[in-house]
C-alpha cells in the first residue's frame, strides 16, 4: 500500500507542503511526497492523443510522475487558494489526469483520497474544487482539511497603510500589525490535528482494503 501526497504551491516548505506532509506522516503505510514546485508541467492540450491507451502524449515533467501515480493506492492532494479556486501549478497537474479516464482506464477510478485546501484567509474553495475533482475521477475522496497558510500583506511592509490589503479586509483601518495577528499554521492546532486525524483515516481504510482482497 501507498500514499502519493502532491502539494501544488510553488512555495516549498510553506503551507500547503506542511499541511500535506502533517497528513503523510500519520499514514502508517509507505509514503511518498511531490512538491510541483520545481516541476515544469503544462496544461492539457485536449489533443485526445491519451484516449487509445490512457497514456498522455505531451512531453514535460508529467511524464515522470504518471507511474507513481498509477502505482500508488491514494492521493494526499494540497494547492494553494490564488483568487478564491486552486492555483494554476496544482490545476495543469489536475488537468493532466484526463489520460486516465478514458474506457477502462482503472488506473485511478477507486482508489482513495484526501483534499487539503490552504489560503491567505483559507482553502475552502481550493478543498471543493479537488473534491469536485476526485468526483469526476471516481477517488473517493474520504476527507478534507482547510487552513490558513500565509497572508503576504502583513510581512510586506505596506499592510497597515494599503488600503487593498488583507490586513484591512480582516482587521479594518488603522489597525497596527502585532505577531499575534500573522497568520501562520503553526498557530491552528486544530487544523494539524485534524491534518493527523486524515492520515490515520486514511491508513485504515487501505488496511482494510489490504485485508479485503
Ligand atoms: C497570486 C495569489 C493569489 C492569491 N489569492 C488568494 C485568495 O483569493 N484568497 C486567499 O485566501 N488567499 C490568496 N492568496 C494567498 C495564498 O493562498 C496563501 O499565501 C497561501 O499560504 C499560499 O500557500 P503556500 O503557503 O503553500 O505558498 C493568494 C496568493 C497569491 C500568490
Amino acid at each position: 500500500m501507498k500514499v502519493l501526497g502532491i502539494s501544488g504551491s510553488p512555495r516549498k516548505d510553506h503551507s500547503t507542503d506542511r499541511l500535506v506532509k502533517e497528513v503523510l506522516n500519520a499514514v502508517d503505510v509507505e509514503t511518498e511526497f511531490i512538491s510541483l514546485a520545481d516541476k515544469r508541467i503544462g496544461p492539457c492540450i485536449a489533443c485526445l492523443g491519451c484516449i487509445e491507451d490512457n497514456i498522455c502524449k505531451v512531453k514535460d515533467e508529467m511524464r515522470g510522475l504518471r507511474d507513481r501515480i498509477v502505482e500508488a493506492d491514494a492521493y494526499v492532494i494540497g494547492a494553494a487558494n490564488y483568487y478564491s479556486m486552486l492555483n494554476a501549478m496544482a490545476h495543469c497537474f489536475l488537468e493532466r489526469f484526463y489520460q486516465f479516464r478514458h474506457r477502462e482506464g482503472k488506473t485511478v477510478a477507486g482508489k482513495l483520497g484526501v483534499a487539503v485546501g490552504i489560503g491567505g484567509s483559507n482553502g475552502d474553495k481550493v478543498v471543493e474544487n479537488i473534491k469536485t475533482f476526485f468526483a469526476y475521477n471516481q477517488i473517493e475522496c474520504i476527507g478534507s482539511v482547510s487552513a490558513q497558510g500565509a497572508a503576504s500583506c502583513f510581512t510586506c511592509g505596506y499592510g497597515e497603510s494599503c488600503k487593498v490589503g488583507a490586513v484591512h479586509k480582516f482587521f479594518g483601518p488603522d489597525t497596527k500589525i502585532t505577531q499575534e495577528m500573522i497568520p501562520d499554521l503553526d498557530k491552528q492546532p486544530d487544523k494539524l490535528e485534524a491534518a493527523r486525524q486524515l492520515g490515520q483515516k486514511l491508513c485504515e481504510r487501505l488496511k482494510g482494503f489490504a485485508a479485503a482482497t
